[in-house]
């Protein structure tokens, strides 16, 4: 299948590792050009020298905070400027969850906030798109209960009900909008490697409820990512896609 995708205008919010940084290297592989961000200049570096040599597209790389208005409002209009156009635009990163103020200001400014503001900017150049389309990476703990409450879940949960929103609304102008809920996905580095770590026999409880007996990989997040984002997914609009592996026991 021909995902439509050579020469696509991707631009991925957080992607120097882990899901987003996967979800570069696919949208590379398949001819896109690119414009990534992360805070830390080390690891975009790595991820921008490791990209360009995937693909024949180009990489535009920069540093930027999504929970800092001007930082985001910078890096989305000079990625536009560097990409000449764009045609997808994924939201991936994700704030400092917690259950006191700070955790819920700092998930709502990058997950919620850093949306709103994200498209608010990239909407002009998107309607110019004959592919456009919006992809918010979620999470299933919007979706269950995982042991802990916090702002983590229920914020996730929010992005779910603004993509619908969003998928009603800017459908009219061509704009396909969905989330995709990845359930836990290990990799080196990752808060679930972290965990295996800090917290084995809790870490075996969660491979234990996956009908395969593991995590996920962030590949296999990846790929379902390009898909919902690319042309090939085009009357898939407005929705949310669990990607967990039967992880989570709930029905729709
Ligand atoms: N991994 C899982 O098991 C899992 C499960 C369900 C859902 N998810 C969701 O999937 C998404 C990706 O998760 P992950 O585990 O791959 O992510 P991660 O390890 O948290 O990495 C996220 C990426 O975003 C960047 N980033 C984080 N905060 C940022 C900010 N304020 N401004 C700009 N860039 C920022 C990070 O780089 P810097 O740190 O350098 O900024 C990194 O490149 C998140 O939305 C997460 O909630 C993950």
């Amino acid at each position: 299948m021909d995902l439509g995708l050579d020469d696509a205008k991707v631009m991925i919010l957080g992607a120097s590792r882990g899901i987003g940084r996967m979800t570069a290297e696919i949208f590379a592989e398949e001819g896109a050009n690119l414009a990534i961000c992360a805070r830390n200049l080390e690891g975009l570096e790595v991820a921008k020298k490791e990209l360009l040599s995937v693909g024949n597209g180009s990489v535009f790389a920069s540093t930027a905070d999504l929970s800092d208005a001007e930082s985001l409002r910078d890096f989305v209009e000079v990625g536009i400027q560097e990409l000449g156009g764009l045609d997808i635009l994924i939201h991936n990163a994700t704030g400092v969850s917690g259950q006191d103020e700070e955790g819920w200001r700092g998930t709502f400014e990058v997950d919620v906030l850093g949306a709103v503001r994200a498209i608010e900017i990239a909407q002009p150049t998107l309607e110019k798109s004959e592919n456009a389309s919006i992809t918010f990476i979620g999470s299933t703990a919007s979706k269950q209960w995982f042991g802990r409450w916090s702002s983590y879940g229920p914020l996730k949960g929010a992005m779910r009900v603004l993509a619908n929103e969003l998928g009603q609304a800017l459908g009219k102008r061509g704009i396909r909008v969905n989330a995709l809920s990845p359930g836990a996905t290990w990799f080196p580095g990752g808060s679930w490697d972290r965990t295996k770590e800090a917290n084995p026999d809790f870490y075996k409880s969660v491979e234990r409820s996956v009908p395969f007996g593991r995590l996920g990989h962030v590949d296999e997040i990846a790929r379902s990512i390009v898909f919902l984002a690319s042309p090939a997914a085009s009357w898939i609009n407005a929705t949310h896609i669990v990607v967990d592996g039967g992880q989570g026991k709930f029905v729709d």
